[in-house]
């Protein structure tokens, strides 16, 4: 018997699918939504479900590892976050260093590679630090990235790189008519991760369904997977599922199957 067979009284009576190794998304990216939900149904202040969910990134990262996933992106904080009361900005924004002083030699030992995006120059010194001091101390581990987004929106990605694009281009080191879809794919935040920069499976949890500023042009042909639970409900078992969701899925990418 196998953990995803339907048992009465012990009786096994339907085999579910397990997850084919084989067709793995290789890229999976979560909007971590949820927390504050989460902490209202248990009559608990806000910032204890973005505690809870920071526990709950030591587990997924764990088992999106173990699976054999090779990236895993995390939306933890977008630009429009600042927007909320400066206390829960505050406790946002010591979560990465709390999580990396803690979580750190494990990551070490899983030999994950951390990675942080977004317009890291605008945190707090304490966190901008937490943020590299972990991209620094596990730059040589080659096992799965776990790329934090921080302070990151898609449309401001956009933005700075067409920014960057056209000052390459006024200075006479870029033709315009050479701009294809590579040259705006390696100005943004996710050209460090290569061929792993667009995600296959993108999960948002807690029932909402909208793309919020995330990875606007690397979604194009992610599948999209929403959830009910919270995101400190969410469980390796529901990461399992979710990707055995994606592998139900028939991914064309505008083509035709063959
Ligand atoms: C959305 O839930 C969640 C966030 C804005 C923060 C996500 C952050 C974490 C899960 C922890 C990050 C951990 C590290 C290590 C950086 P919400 O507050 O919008 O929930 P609600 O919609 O129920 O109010």
């Amino acid at each position: 018997m196998n953990q995803y067979d339907l048992t009465q009284g012990g009786t096994i009576v339907a085999k579910q699918p397990t997850l084919d190794p084989a067709r793995l998304p290789a890229h999976v990216a979560i909007i971590m939504d949820g927390n504050g939900r989460w902490a209202k149904r248990r009559f608990l202040p806000r910032v204890a479900g973005h505690k809870q969910g920071m526990e709950n990134v030591k587990t997924i990262t764990m088992a999106a590892s173990h699976l054999g996933i090779k990236c895993l992106t995390l939306y933890a904080f977008s630009t429009e976050n600042w927007k909320r009361p400066d206390s829960e900005v505050g406790y946002l924004m010591k979560l990465p260093v709390d999580f990396f002083n803690v979580f750190m030699p494990d990551l070490i030992k899983e030999n994950v590679r951390v990675q942080v995006m977004g317009e890291l120059d605008a945190l707090p010194a304490a966190t901008r630090q937490a943020a590299e001091a972990a991209m620094a101390d596990t730059a040589k581990n080659t096992g799965m990235i776990l790329n934090f987004a921080l302070n990151y929106g898609g449309r401001d990605e956009l933005v700075l790189a067409t920014q960057q694009i056209a000052q390459a281009a006024a200075a006479g080191q870029l033709d315009p008519a050479t701009i294809d879809a590579s040259t705006v794919a390696s100005h943004l935040m996710t050209a460090p991760l290569g061929k792993l920069a667009d995600p296959d499976l993108l999960i948002r949890t807690s029932g909402e369904e909208r793309i919020s500023n995330f990875l606007l042009w690397q979604l194009a042909y992610s599948e999209l997977v929403f959830t009910d639970l919270y995101w400190p409900d969410f469980t390796p078992a529901a990461l399992e599922a979710a990707i055995l969701e994606y592998q139900q899925r028939d991914r064309r990418f505008g083509g035709l199957n063959s």
